[in-house]
């Protein structure tokens, strides 16, 4: 058998799990979870299953589960219920002695895949060279440990949706302009809202490695990195078209990682924190058509029954990474732990650890 064979065989749920009843399966995590008390932390993103929410002693927006991780000094096994670049978020915030698990590794994030960190030292190769030190990186927390530590050494930080606003305006107290890795929504969205006209920003190619720019050099401010959320950009303008057609007074609310256009169009756009809060405080008959990931959507559904709330796009599916995480293999987890053989445990490199907690100290600072 190859290396390769034995990791894969290695990741794989047991067999035994799949032969258990769903009662059992949540009756054994809860059993677990008293066993091990306050050993154990299980935090879980707004994206989750709703049959791993329930077990998650935390739920929230990426920039909450990264605050959560960085107070939590108790437990000895946090289990990620998110992706992977979270549970090495919490990796990198937590101490040498906590071990962060991912329930299953193929959760990961095609946005954060979107950038490697060799595609990123050709990029910023190429801008020093044209815009000389005029640029500070920022990355989305959306990105692996090895880009936020590029970005911690070279004086940036990381954003998430919830606070790239104020994380934008410090970057331009910093620097001329900004290089935003590695969705290009979220960057244009806000540096948009913040007054830089479309014209002023660039788009970085990380496959032909090269800048996309009309304009003068000297005038540009943002420099976008072309990613983008696979979930998010499934959201269009001809949906917004058909829901304003078929439902009348229907709120348009969506997520920034939508595409600029649909942004634009819609009435509300926030981070999840911000969606979950405008639902929880709108008004009973209030009528809603969100543009996010599902699972929360359904979730909004079911907790708000006295508002009318419909997905953006009625085709529209959860994101497939957050939907790998389920509860046999949140079990798996947590009975390997009982085992003494904790199972997909995410270790970041100590030196890409230090400096990648740079720039997330930088942004949890000022949020
Ligand atoms: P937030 O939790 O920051 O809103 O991010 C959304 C997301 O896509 C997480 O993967
Ligand atoms: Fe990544 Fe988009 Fe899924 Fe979030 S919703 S984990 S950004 S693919």
């Amino acid at each position: 058998m190859s290396l390769l064979e034995t990791i894969v065989v290695k990741q794989l749920l047991p067999e035994k799990y799949n032969n258990m009843s769903d009662e059992e399966i949540h009756e054994r995590i809860r059993q677990v979870k008293a066993q091990l008390g306050k050993e154990l932390f299980i935090p879980g993103h707004h994206y989750q299953r709703e049959e791993v929410i329930q077990h998650c002693d935390s739920t929230g927006d990426s920039l909450q589960l990264a605050q959560v991780s960085a107070q939590q000094k108790e437990a000895s096994f946090i289990v990620f219920c998110g992706v992977h670049f979270m549970a090495e978020t919490a990796d990198i915030l937590t101490q040498s002695h906590q071990k962060v698990l991912l329930p299953d590794m193929r959760a990961g994030c095609s946005m954060a895949d979107m950038a490697n960190i060799q595609q990123t030292d050709h990029a910023w190769e190429a801008l020093q060279q044209q815009f000389g030190d005029s640029i500070i990186p920022l990355t989305y927390v959306n990105s692996t440990a090895e880009i936020k530590a590029f970005v911690g050494r070279n004086g940036g930080a990381t954003v998430t949706s919830s606070n790239a606003h104020s994380m934008l305006k410090w970057a331009f107290e910093q620097k001329e302009r900004i290089l935003f890795l590695p969705d290009q929504h979220l960057g244009r969205n806000t540096a948009f809202e913040l007054g830089i006209p479309l014209d002023q920003m660039a788009v970085w190619d990380p496959i032909k490695n090269e800048l996309i720019y009309d304009g003068d050099l000297t005038d540009c401010k943002m420099i976008l990195w072309k990613g983008h959320c696979s979930v998010h950009e499934n959201f269009t303008v001809e949906n917004i078209k058909q829901v304003r057609e078929q439902h009348h007074g229907m709120n348009i609310l969506v997520h920034p990682e939508c595409t600029h256009e649909v942004v634009e169009q819609s009435d509300y756009n926030g981070s999840t924190k911000y969606i979950i809060d405008m639902i929880q405080q709108a008004e009973p008959g209030s009528k809603w058509a969100i543009g996010t990931e599902m699972n929360l959507v359904k979730r909004l559904i079911d907790q708000h029954p006295d508002k009318e709330i419909i997905s953006l796009n009625p085709y529209m599916c959860p994101c497939l990474t957050m939907n790998r995480i389920d509860a046999k293999h949140l079990l798996w987890s947590l009975e390997s732990i009982l085992e003494g053989a904790p199972v997909n445990v995410i270790t970041v490199d100590e030196e890409i650890s230090k400096q990648a907690v740079l720039a997330i100290n930088r942004m949890l600072e000022r949020s």
